[in-house]
């Protein structure tokens, strides 16, 4: 899957993805991510990319040239028309289960905003999907964009390399995940499980729903209540 982060801070981008898990999807070729600087293509000879808001109000906005040639550079990398992204706060909240529509996509192109926003006429024609990480509001649309694609690109496969771990974690099911634990047995007095020991699957499994219940009905009440509706269907 690739891809394509239309920015004014492509380094940010490249230096936040670019390690640990996804520098590896990256290296292997499982994804590929490819941050397009939006200030190359402005035709301003200053190198200027944003201006005055008509109508008068606070800061400054991205005027729509800059970003809709970088946009029509990126599809033209690409060769297909192509789902764009606009990260904002005005948009749907991001969930477990848009990571995972959008994890079916071969290409995906993030735009990021910054100062006040962006000319509404080129929002209009580009952008096909407006998405937000919750409810406040950051500086720009950067650290969105990486939260979005890192959720999204575990979920493709070859990035994780144990393909249970996609399947069993938290809102999987919705339901969040159980407690685990590692050596050693006893730690400042306490102990493991003693199921955990057991070498019984079945047992272990059970005991392991059992707890992501109980953990969910007290932690995610919300949550919890979309699981037991489902149970009961
Ligand atoms: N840009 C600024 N704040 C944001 C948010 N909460 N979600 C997505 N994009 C944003």
């Amino acid at each position: 899957m690739n891809f394509y982060i239309m920015t004014l801070f492509p380094e940010m981008i490249m230096q936040g993805l670019n390690t640990s898990i996804l520098g590896r999807a990256i290296e292997r070729g499982n994804i590929s991510v490819n941050a397009v600087n939006i200030r190359d293509y402005t035709t301003d000879k200053h190198g200027k990319v944003d201006d005055y808001t008509y109508g008068g109000g606070a800061g400054m906005l991205m005027q729509a040239q800059p970003v809709y040639d970088a946009y029509l550079a990126v599809q033209k990398m690409i060769g297909e028309r192509t789902r764009v992204i606009y990260v904002t706060p005005q948009g749907k909240t991001f969930s477990q289960e848009m990571a995972k529509e959008l994890a079916g996509e071969d290409n995906l192109v993030f735009l990021c905003g910054h100062y006040e926003g962006i000319d509404e006429r080129v929002l209009e024609e580009i952008v096909t999907d407006y998405v937000s990480i919750g409810d406040y509001v950051l500086t720009g649309g950067e650290l969105p964009a990486m939260v979005m694609i890192d959720a999204i690109a575990r979920l493709v496969p070859g990035v994780l390399h144990n393909d249970e771990s996609a399947a069993t974690e938290s809102f999987h099911n919705d339901l969040l995940e159980y407690p685990q634990y590692s050596r050693p047995e006893v730690w400042r007095d306490k102990r493991v499980p003693e199921i955990l020991l057991s070498g019984n699957h079945a047992k272990v499994d059970e005991w392991r729903l059992e707890q992501s219940i109980e953990r969910t009905k007290r932690l995610r009440p919300d949550l919890y209540e979309k699981w037991e509706k489902r149970q009961i269907k």
